[in-house]
């Protein structure tokens, strides 16, 4: 401690908390008022915000404040906000007759904007995240139907599947494996009377004529067109969901192709799969219902 405090005139009127560094003193003055106001209220409503809100943690989470809010609670309602404007929506989807349902604009948009999201996550690892197809799997997009395209025919699709074991009501027909049936030659003679087909060819005349009159046209139609009925596809138009090659179209005639689709009606639910029939209908081959009561193209 110094000795010297005459050069400090507050020394005398100020107490000191009694330490000194290197003659440095504390002084213990109060401390302002502004500050020690703002302290006081700052540890009040410290205490109202852990009454009110979630704060003190406990073993498993954390003590729930009066006010119940929650951030998980806030969203679960958002949720279901969003789900109850949503339910008259949906609703509204099964009630509607599908050949109406384009006849509603709102309606029709919601259910095209929600079939997207479900082919999407359901459709598109076999039709192509466009739907434009893949071998085996049908381009979604083109006029061209191997079962039929008005907006109810799509859904009877979805619904039930094709040539699947599981829904009894799934579309069925088996093309038999001529490989068992017709020799070699015969079948080689077909390929090229098939892809004769797609430049105008005749079914019924020409070397393979008569072949594809007794073996062929039960399914695919006189006139090579194909039958919705049966899933045949029209042999015609050049688009080939098996390809066009000879080892391609050989293979189909001497093996038998038999494509396969889930049902998704008992795993969508009517409004999903009357969502995804409207958004599959208007991607640009959907055909009006008039055009269905006509004979199969
Ligand atoms: C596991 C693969 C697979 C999945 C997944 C799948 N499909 Fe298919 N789909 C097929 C196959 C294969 C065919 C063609 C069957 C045949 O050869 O007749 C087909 C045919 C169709 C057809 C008939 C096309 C026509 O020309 O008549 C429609 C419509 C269709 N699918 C829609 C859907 C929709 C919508 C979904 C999703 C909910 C879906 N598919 C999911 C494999 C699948
Ligand atoms: C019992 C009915 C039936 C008969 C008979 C039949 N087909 Fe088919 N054919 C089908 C069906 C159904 C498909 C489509 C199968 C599928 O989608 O998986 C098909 C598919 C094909 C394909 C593939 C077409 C493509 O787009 O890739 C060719 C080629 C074909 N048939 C040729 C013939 C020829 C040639 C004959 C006569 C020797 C014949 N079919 C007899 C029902 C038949």
């Amino acid at each position: 401690m110094s000795s010297d405090k005459s050069n400090k005139p507050e020394d005398q009127d100020v107490e000191t908390t009694g330490h000194s560094w290197d003659g440095i003193q504390e002084y213990n003055n109060p401390l302002p008022r502004w500050w020690l106001w703002t302290f006081y209220a700052t540890i009040v409503w410290g205490v109202i915000y852990t009454i009110l809100f979630p704060a003190w943690p406990l073993v498993s989470g954390a003590t729930a404040g009066v006010l119940g809010w929650s951030t998980r609670e806030n969203v679960a309602q958002e949720i279901a906000a969003v789900r109850d404007a949503n339910a008259d929506m949906r609703q509204g989807i099964v009630d509607t007759e599908l050949a109406a349902l384009e006849g509603d604009p709102d309606l029709h948009g919601f259910a095209v904007n929600a079939g997207a999201a479900v082919f999407r996550n359901n459709c598109s690892q076999c039709h192509g995240s466009g739907a434009a197809g893949a071998t085996g799997y049908p381009n979604l997009l083109d006029d061209a139907w191997l079962w039929g395209g008005t907006i109810e025919e799509i859904a009877y699709t979805v619904r039930h599947g094709i040539r699947n074991e599981d829904d009894p009501d799934a579309r069925y027909s088996q093309m038999p494996a001529f490989g068992d049936i017709l020799a070699e030659e015969e079948i080689e003679t077909l390929v090229t009377h098939v892809q004769g087909l797609s430049d105008g060819g005749d079914p019924l005349s020409g070397p393979g004529g008569e072949l594809f009159a007794n073996n062929c046209a039960a399914c695919h139609g006189e006139d090579a067109r194909g039958m919705q009925d049966l899933g045949a596809p029209n042999l015609t138009d050049a688009i080939w969901l098996y390809g066009s090659d000879d080892a391609a179209i050989h293979q189909s005639i001497s093996e038998g192709p038999f494509g396969v689709m889930p049902a998704w009606g008992e795993r969508l639910g009517e409004a999903e799969v009357r969502a995804v029939a409207a958004y599959v209908h208007q991607l640009g081959g959907g055909e009006a219902p008039e055009e269905s009561v006509d004979a199969p193209q």
